[in-house]
C-alpha cells in the first residue's frame, strides 16, 4: 500500500488555512495575561454580528455547546421531540440529548443532501418542539413550504450552519434570515478559532438567556465582578464561554474572510468542472453562487472500494457521515429511513481546503476516476 501522496495537498480531507496574524494575535493575549471572557471576546461577537448584518451574536466554546444552549434557551427539554437530519454529524444529535430531548430522525434530499421538508412533515409528533436543519456542506435549506405550520405549531427552528459560515439565503446572509442559528468555528470550518462557535439569537431577551446560560449562571461583567465582594448566579448554566486565546483567533481570520469565501468557491468550481466528465461520480451541489463551500462530496457506486483505492493511493476522502439513526448509542430512535441509507453507501468527500491547488484538484479526481474504472463504474 502507497500511502505517500505525490500531491502533497492531497493527504486529508480538510485541514485548517492560516493567514499568519493569527499567531500574533494570540501572543497578544498570552501577554496580556487574561485567557477567559475579555473584551476580545466582546470585540469578535460585534466584528461577527457586523459580518452578518445582526444585532447580535454570541460567542461559545463550540458548535455542540452552541447547539445545546440555543436548544435549552429555545425552552427544549425532557420528553420533548426534535426533528433532525440523520445525515449529520453526531454533535447534532448529541446537543439534543444533553437536553433530555428525543431526536425524531428525518430524510435528506438526495440532490442537497439537506433536510428534506417532506419528511419533517412525516416525522411531526405532538411533542415535537423544535427543528434542526444542518447546512450540509455550507448550503441553505429551505424550509418555505413548510415555515407556515412550523410557525403555527410554535414549532422553534434551529439551524446548525456548522458548515455555512459565509452563505447566503438568497440575499440573507445564514445567520441573518431570523432563525436561531449556531455557527462552528472548530479547526477545519470555513472560519476557525481553533475550536468555538457563534450564536445567533432572535431577539434581545434570547441573546441575554443565552449569555447567562454560556456563563455558568452569572450575568455580571468582569468589571461588575472586580468592583464587588460577590457575583449573582441567576440560572443553571453551562461552562460554555469562548476564551480570548480563541477569540483571537476567529478575529484575524474574519479579517481575511474575503479571501477564504472567494477560494473556497474557486476550489469548488474548480472540482465542479473537472468532475463533469466523470461518469459514475455526481459532485452534491452546494448552490456554489450563495455558498462558502465546507465539503466537495461525490456520489459513487461502490463506495467502500472507491474509497480503499483512493486511500491507497494516499488521498485523504472520507465520508460525512455514517447515518446517526443507525449508530448504536441512538438505537432507541431509530426509524426507517431508506434514503439516508442508500445515500449513505454513496457518499464520499474528496479533500477540500485552502492549501489545494488546481493540480491537487486533477490529481484526486484522476485518481477517482480510475478507481471508478477498477470498480467497473467508469468505462
Ligand atoms: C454538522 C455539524 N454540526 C455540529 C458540529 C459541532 O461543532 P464543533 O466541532 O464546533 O463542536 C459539527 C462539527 O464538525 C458539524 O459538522
Amino acid at each position: 500500500m502507497n500511502n505517500t501522496s505525490t500531491q502533497p495537498g492531497t493527504g486529508r480531507n480538510a485541514s485548517p488555512y492560516l493567514y499568519g496574524s493569527e499567531q500574533a494575535a494570540v501572543a497578544r493575549v498570552l501577554a496580556g495575561g487574561h485567557y477567559g471572557h475579555t473584551r476580545i471576546v466582546d470585540e469578535f461577537e460585534e466584528s461577527v454580528a457586523r459580518f452578518l448584518g445582526v444585532p447580535d451574536a454570541i460567542a461559545v466554546s463550540s458548535g455542540t455547546a452552541a447547539l445545546h444552549t440555543a436548544l435549552v434557551a429555545a425552552g427544549v427539554t425532557t420528553g420533548m421531540d426534535v426533528i433532525v437530519p440523520s445525515l449529520t454529524f453526531c454533535a447534532t444529535i448529541q446537543a439534543i440529548l444533553h437536553c433530555g430531548a428525543r431526536p425524531r430522525f428525518a430524510e435528506v434530499d438526495p440532490a442537497t443532501l439537506c433536510l428534506d421538508p417532506a419528511s419533517v412533515l412525516d416525522a411531526l409528533t405532538d411533542s415535537t418542539t423544535a427543528v434542526m436543519p444542518v447546512l450540509y456542506g455550507g448550503r441553505a435549506v429551505d424550509l418555505r413550504p413548510i415555515r407556515a405550520l412550523l410557525t403555527e405549531r410554535r414549532i422553534t427552528v434551529i439551524e446548525d450552519a456548522a458548515h455555512a459560515f459565509g452563505s447566503y439565503h438568497g440575499l440573507h446572509p445564514v445567520g441573518a434570515t431570523g432563525e436561531l442559528t449556531c455557527f462552528s468555528f472548530g479547526p477545519i470550518k470555513n472560519l476557525t478559532c481553533g475550536q468555538g462557535s457563534m450564536i445567533i439569537p432572535r431577539s434581545a431577551g434570547e441573546a441575554h438567556t443565552i449569555r447567562e446560560l454560556r456563563q455558568i449562571g452569572v450575568v455580571d461583567t468582569a468589571a461588575q465582578r472586580a468592583a464587588s465582594t460577590t457575583y449573582r448566579v441567576t440560572t443553571a448554566g453551562f461552562r460554555y464561554q469562548m476564551s480570548a486565546l480563541n477569540a483571537a483567533i476567529g478575529g484575524a481570520q474574519l479579517a481575511h474572510f474575503a479571501t477564504t469565501a472567494a477560494a473556497r468557491r474557486q476550489l469548488w468550481r474548480h472540482y465542479q468542472s473537472a468532475l463533469s466528465g466523470v461518469s459514475g461520480a455526481a459532485l452534491v451541489d452546494v448552490d456554489v453562487d450563495h455558498s462558502v463551500p465546507h465539503l466537495a462530496v461525490v456520489k459513487v457506486p461502490a463506495r467502500d472500494r472507491v474509497w480503499t483505492l483512493m486511500r491507497e493511493q494516499g488521498i485523504g476522502v472520507g465520508v460525512h457521515y455514517p447515518p446517526n439513526h443507525l449508530q448504536p448509542a441512538f438505537a432507541p430512535w431509530r426509524r426507517p429511513l431508506p434514503v439516508t441509507e442508500r445515500i449513505s453507501r454513496q457518499i464520499l468527500t474528496l479533500p477540500f481546503h485552502q492549501h489545494l491547488t488546481g493540480d491537487d484538484i486533477h490529481y484526486v479526481v484522476s485518481a477517482l476516476q480510475q478507481a471508478l474504472k477498477e470498480t467497473g463504474a467508469h468505462p
